[in-house]
């Protein structure tokens, strides 16, 4: 609903809406971890790779563009667009000035001597050198970069002769698994930290955490630290200010629902990444996953969740106030502040049920007292703390469900189905699943499969929904 950051619509036709979950294994029968297939039809014309740090058509560095001859295999095509894909200043700046992300590694790797002064630190996926010269300014002895995009692995030396720092750190460019396969990392086996930031949004698209795990069983020596450690997808209900349907409800005074009813039709199919204001969220929230990046293996990425429950939230939020942004807008009509229409449909006086039109992810990733011995630090991607590039993924539902608000009953015996305005529900029962895409063009995509169901209080279930969305 809301424009996408970096996330390419998929072919119209690919997915059946509603059709039966059939990314993770034991999707629908519950239990998790195991394979599973994206299915879907082939995308004949997939698009190229869109990093979760999306680039401009900003300066692109001097010898970007893919200048290999003869037939590339798809593997290698997509790895050139992925790669060529940071080959962009731009993108690269995006993730620099991403200041929670990027001052938390910093924090990991100067804060916590004791884990990386004196010791060997490989920085997988260098970019800018950013990490490895954190890690030499923390004490590190040795420290390796790696990147297998060209130019930027070039910009990361010059970066690194430029602090002076080039006596430790060392970078080495190329594929990774290619790199392990041919046995090109220096000193492997003998790494006492890996530090990489690969989480991509709704933190596994963009399938850099098998790198990463492929380098660890590989450059660490036994007992080696991981940075970050652990990484946890939460998942809660968003109400209908946090989506774009209130902008088109008055542009001017005019209402366009064609433009609502076509926005909500492609949001069914794929996730939309978007910034979700806390205040937008209107349910409990719940644990989806959590990955121990040290002992983790590569069939953990793909997994269905458990069942959880999600209930109006406790203090009583209803996601459809008026914001002070938007109340500085009202009765100028242009920009969709005046939200006149989330007034009208959530009850505005505050009396009716909450109304939910989807569940939001989010991740948040831990460098924790395990390795971090003196400060162990949170990175966070919640829609409760300062924004991210990552932002927020959101999956959206076709219909919104009816909730009773927090003591407010739900009890399942008035008439009308359960989540019915007529009927709010006492929660909302999902499970959401992630795969890796299956497609060739598509192999660093994800599949996110969501089964939601409104409860009752007393058991009653309204229609059980699954469906699959691309990233
Ligand atoms: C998210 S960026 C992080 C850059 C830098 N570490 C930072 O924090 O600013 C990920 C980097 O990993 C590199 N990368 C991703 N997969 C890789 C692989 N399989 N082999 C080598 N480099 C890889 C990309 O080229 C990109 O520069």
């Amino acid at each position: 609903m809301s424009q996408a950051l970096g996330v390419t619509p998929p072919d119209e036709d690919a997915i059946d809406d509603d059709a039966p979950a059939n990314v993770g294994a034991g999707l629908l029968s519950g239990g998790g971890g195991g394979g599973g297939g994206g299915g879907g039809k082939m995308n004949a014309t997939a698009p190229a790779f869109t990093p979760t740090k999306k680039p401009s058509a900003g300066p692109v560095m001097a010898g970007a563009a893919a200048d290999q001859p003869g037939p590339r295999t798809t593997e290698q095509a997509v790895d050139d667009d992925y790669f060529g894909s940071y080959s962009y200043f731009d993108i690269h700046r995006t993730m620099l000035d991403d200041v929670a992300r990027t001052a938390t590694y910093r924090t990991s790797l100067e804060k916590n001597p004791s884990l990386i002064a004196g010791k060997k630190v490989v920085d997988i996926g260098c970019g800018t050198g950013i990490l490895s010269m954190f890690a030499a300014r923390g004490g590190a002895e040795v420290v390796v970069g790696v990147d297998g995009a060209a130019q930027i692995a070039a910009v990361a030396r010059a970066n690194i002769a430029h602090a002076g720092l080039g006596g430790k750190v060392s970078v080495v460019q190329g594929k990774v698994e290619e790199l392990l396969a041919a046995g090109s990392i220096p000193g492997a086996g003998t790494f006492d930290v890996l530090v990489s930031e690969w989480m991509g949004y709704a933190l596994l698209y963009e399938s850099m955490l098998d790198t990463v795990l492929a380098a660890r069983d590989t450059l660490l020596k036994p007992g080696g630290a991981v940075l970050p450690d652990i990484a946890t997808i939460h998942v809660a209900g968003f109400s209908r200010n946090a989506t774009s349907l209130p902008f088109w409800d008055d542009v001017y005074g005019f209402e366009m629902p064609v433009v609502q009813s076509t926005l909500l039709k492609d949001a069914l199919k794929s996730a939309v990444v978007c910034p979700v204001k806390g205040d937008h969220v209107v349910t409990s929230s719940a644990e989806v996953r959590s990955l121990d990046m040290a002992t983790m293996t590569v069939a953990d990425t793909e997994f269905s969740s458990g069942e959880y429950v999600l209930t109006a939230r406790a203090d009583g939020t209803r996601g459809d106030e008026l914001d002070a942004e938007v109340q500085a807008g009202k009765g100028e009509g242009a920009t969709g502040l005046t939200q006149q229409g989330a007034l009208l449909t959530e009850g505005g006086d505050g009396s009716g049920p909450v109304m939910c039109y989807g569940v939001v992810l989010w991740f948040d990733t831990a460098f924790s007292a395990r390795f971090c011995k003196e400060e162990a630090v949170i990175l966070s991607t919640s829609p409760y703390a300062k924004q991210t590039h990552w932002a927020q993924t959101m999956l959206h539902f076709p219909e919104p469900i009816a909730l009773a608000p927090a003591r407010g009953g739900g009890g399942g015996s008035a008439g009308g189905a359960v989540g019915s305005k007529e009927n709010p529900a006492a929660g909302i029962k999902v499970r959401v699943g992630m795969a890796k895409c299956t497609e060739e063009e598509r192999l660093r995509a994800l599949d996110i499969s969501l089964e939601y169901t409104a409860v009752a209080s007393d058991g009653k279930e309204g229609s059980h929904h699954a469906k699959i969305f691309r990233m």
